[in-house]
């Protein structure tokens, strides 16, 4: 994407060598948050691409995505949908599993909060294995929903979440 806010969007990431753990280099968007500018100009960029595309649904996936999600939802007349970690939901849920590094971990959605038909946009900061967005697509899918794109601030091109995706479209900011 070629937009003159991208670079300030970009310089307002703040990278943490060795967080969580050591070898890992965080990408951390609170910075971008405390710079309404570029926060903005994120929001904006998303709005301006999803806008007139006829999506009812925006998903936004725990922890970040609940952040970036609502105002993009609330932008586009969409309503907004929280995938969370499991037995977060009160009501009842479906759920899907995904593999990670070691072991495993689920998302869930509401029952009922997206018809069969819906289309969805499903956002997050982040991808690095695709492995969350993935588990997102299937929630969706499995209930009827057409994911039409998702679309994350950051991606780790390195780690090739984008071919685990196959052939779902993924928009990001920077990679
Ligand atoms: C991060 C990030 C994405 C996910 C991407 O979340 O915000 O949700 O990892 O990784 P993947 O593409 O390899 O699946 P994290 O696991 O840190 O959870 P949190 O947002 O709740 O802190």
């Amino acid at each position: 994407l070629k937009d003159e806010r991208i670079a300030g969007i970009a310089s307002a990431i703040r990278v943490i060598p060795d967080f969580p753990k050591p070898g890992i280099m965080f990408q951390d968007i609170t910075t971008l948050l405390l710079d309404p500018k570029a926060f903005k100009d994120t929001i904006d960029l998303f709005v301006e691409r999803y806008k007139d595309k006829n999506i009812s649904v925006v998903a936004g996936i725990e922890a970040r995505g609940f952040i970036f999600g609502p105002p993009i939802a609330l932008a586009i007349g969409a309503k907004f949908v929280p995938m969370r970690k499991p037995k977060k939901l009160p009501g009842e849920v479906i759920s899907e599993e995904y593999s990670l590094e070691y072991g495993t971990d689920k998302m869930e959605m509401h029952v009922g909060a997206v018809q069969a038909g819906e289309r969805a946009l499903v956002v997050d900061d982040l991808i690095a294995t695709g492995g969350t967005l993935t588990a997102a697509i299937r929630l969706l899918e499995r209930v009827g929903v057409e994911v039409f794109e998702c679309a994350c601030v950051i991606e780790l091109p390195e780690l090739k979440g984008r071919e685990r995706l196959g052939d779902k479209p993924l928009f990001v900011l920077v990679s």
